[in-house]
């Protein structure tokens, strides 16, 4: 896939973290020229921060922000999401992309805020975004072109790993890549504590810790192949890691993980209000 994409105008409606993470992404990559972003808040201190930083246009006013942008995106939260829209409702054009990131708002529900035949992109970053190694879904809307689709594909390719997903599994996909990097912290600092506990100063276990989470993400992605035979090259018969298994599975971290993604997952479908 091509992902060699320009835009000629982006509208950041709502330039907080994700919408900070976004533009510089996209700025920093030459998606887009930064004379050619306009960013919207709902503080005034927020957009003298980005325009600082970037020296995009700021604006107060959703709706000029959005007029002539070529993609709309779409970062305030959730339960502000509905009455933003409505601020866009009948003002955007056959050719912009409202293209969403708000957790739990389908693209139906977009469509039904904006009115008319509106192309609605919706996708689900994670915070890893920030540092370029992000995972994003992506879909369409009713009224999105493949094309289009494929352009938010390939915007959220600048900020990590993208891929295009059926809609009935974003719940799925916020409560796994989108929360995951909070429970996978945990675990970063509980294999920390281990290390603590054996003597190591806390900051070596902590980098020997993160970089071992890093180092394995990387073995199954890179490698293709099923985690659990990659976890019996490490498992030596009658060595150390099939002891510390035996404790894994005692304290019940399997059953604990998948729990606490479907937990985060059914939470996602109920962000909205309205
Ligand atoms: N953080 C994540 O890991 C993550 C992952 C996937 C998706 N998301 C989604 O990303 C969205 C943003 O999350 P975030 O963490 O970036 O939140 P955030 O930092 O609070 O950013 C939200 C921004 O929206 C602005 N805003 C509020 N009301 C507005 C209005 N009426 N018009 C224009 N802008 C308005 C806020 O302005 P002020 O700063 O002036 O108050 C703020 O800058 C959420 O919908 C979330 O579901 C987040």
């Amino acid at each position: 896939m091509d992902d060699e994409v320009r835009l000629r105008r982006l509208a950041v409606i709502g330039a907080g973290k994700m919408g900070e993470t976004l533009m510089s992404a996209l700025i920093g990559s030459g998606v887009v020229d930064a004379g050619d972003v306009a960013a919207t808040a709902k503080h005034r201190a927020r957009l003298d921060h980005v325009e600082e930083r970037f020296a995009v246009q700021t604006s107060l006013d959703n709706a000029e922000a959005a007029a002539g942008a070529e993609v709309v995106l779409l970062c305030v939260k959730p339960q502000v999401a509905g009455s933003v829209l409505e601020q866009l409702a009948g003002k955007l054009g056959p050719d912009q992309v409202l293209l969403s990131i708000v957790a739990g708002l389908t693209t139906a529900a977009i469509e039904e805020h904006l009115g008319g035949e509106p192309a609605v992109v919706r996708a689900m970053p994670n915070t890893p975004s920030r540092i370029g190694s992000g995972m994003t879904a992506v879909c369409g809307g009713r009224w999105a072109t493949p094309a289009q689709v494929d352009l938010g594909r390939a915007l959220f390719s600048r900020i990590g790993r993208s891929l295009v997903l059926d809609e009935k599994h974003f719940d799925a996909v916020t409560g796994l890549s989108a929360s995951g990097p909070a429970f996978i912290y945990i675990v970063i600092e509980s294999m920390a504590e281990g290390g603590v506990k054996l003597g190591l100063p806390r900051a070596v276990a902590t980098e020997l810790a993160a970089q071992t989470c890093l180092g394995a993400g990387r073995m199954v992605i890179e490698k293709g192949e099923h985690p659990a035979l990659l976890k019996d090259e490490v498992t030596t018969p009658a060595g150390c890691t099939i002891d510390g298994i035996l404790k894994l599975e005692e304290g019940g971290l399997r059953v604990t993980l998948i729990k606490a993604i479907v937990e985060a997952g059914q939470r996602a479908g109920g962000l909205v209000d309205g």
